[in-house]
């Protein structure tokens, strides 16, 4: 029989932690025990794994003792705080946060990029920006072939990625403003519903937020490429689930939008959707809840030499988020790596 694991999910009860449970029983993981972890809030709460009961308990220093392999996705702070407690357990962390993804002794990965920086992981395996992972899976194919030399990208973010809590803001905005009611803000620093805000994460010294910062550098890691110059501007948009980048692409050598097409249609994980006559191209309600990064409006940008224009989509919880992490515990499990090097 092959192996089994017990697999923890840190964040269970997290939009992202949902996502993970059900992709990890989709695709039928070994899983030989779920442990499902998260706040002191969510202790005793039955949550449910491949249509069996499973009761939450509290995350703590001592939750990792005999569990394989943990998923986290409940914040920076609680991996900073406890993926080393993991780690020393011997339990290899897969992790959605940003808190270990830039570490020199992390490898950063999607598995249809780079799957081979899996080899090198002592016990934590980073999973990058949901923002990133969908734009590195439609450039690396054409980086392969033409050599990118600059991105300018603008996303449209969706309020999943900002948590359950997000998704319920926008909801009850919507329903307020539609009843000609007052709006409550909570989550974001203003108003969503009805509304774009150019404002993801922190905002740092040189004007960038956090999440810019986070496309730039992450590209550059994944794609093992620090000459690859990134431009980014993120805004989070009213739209419940699915991420959507214009993405801008100058390139070393001549690439015609057939051959980009040609080429994303065979790349792994990519679906190319670009027939403009027939009103077909990528759209958030197209691509949630599927696996696939979607692609479409591949055209030139006359104004610069070797440049492409895309529009490029995919689910944040899933590709973006839960998806790549199972993918990455898969390529741990297929390789025999689901152990800590000693
Ligand atoms: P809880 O539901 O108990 O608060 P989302 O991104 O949808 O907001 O979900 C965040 C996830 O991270 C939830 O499962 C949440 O658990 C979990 N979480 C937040 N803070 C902690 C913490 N300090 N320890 C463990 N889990 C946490």
């Amino acid at each position: 029989m092959s192996k089994e694991y017990v697999v923890a999910v840190v964040g269970a009860t997290g939009a992202v932690g949902v996502a993970m449970r059900n992709i990890l029983a989709e695709r039928k993981f070994p899983v030989k025990e779920l442990v499902a972890l998260a706040s002191s809030r969510s202790a005793g709460k039955q949550l449910e794994f491949c249509g069996e009961p499973v009761t939450c308990k509290e995350l703590t220093a001592d939750s990792f003792r005999g569990v394989d392999l943990a998923l986290f996705s409940a914040g920076g702070g609680t991996s900073t705080q406890f993926a080393p407690f993991a780690r020393n357990a011997g339990c290899v962390v897969v992790d959605n946060s940003s808190a270990w993804r830039m570490d020199p002794a992390v490898p950063l990965v999607v598995p249809e990029v780079n799957p081979d920086d899996v080899d090198w992981h002592e016990g934590i395996i980073a999973n990058p920006n949901c923002s990133t992972i969908q734009m590195v899976v439609a450039l690396k194919p054409l980086h392969d072939a033409a050599q990118i030399k600059r991105v300018v990208v603008s996303t449209y973010q969706a309020v999943s990625g900002t948590g359950h809590k997000a998704v319920v803001e926008l909801i009850e905005q919507t329903s307020a403003l539609l009843a000609g009611q007052p709006v409550e803000v909570k989550v974001y620093p203003h108003q969503i519903a009805f509304n774009c805000l150019p404002h993801i994460d922190v905002f740092l010294e040189d004007g960038y937020t956090k999440e810019e910062r986070k496309m730039v550098d992450e590209t550059k890691k994944i794609m093992g490429d620090a000459s690859i110059e990134v431009s980014a501007t993120c805004v989070r948009v009213p739209v419940q689930n699915c991420h959507s980048e214009a993405v801008n692409v100058q390139f070393a050598r001549p690439l015609s939008p057939d051959q980009a097409r040609k080429l994303l249609a065979d790349a792994p994980g990519v679906q190319v959707v670009d027939d403009p006559a027939a009103r077909a191209y990528p759209m958030p309600i197209m691509a949630s809840g599927k696996d696939a990064t979607y692609v479409g409006r591949i055209r030139v940008d006359p104004t610069a030499e070797n440049t492409l224009n895309m529009w490029v989509v995919s689910d944040n919880l899933r590709k973006g988020a839960a998806l790549n992490a199972v993918q990455i515990a898969e390529l741990l499990a297929e390789r025999g790596l689901v152990r800590v090097p000693r």
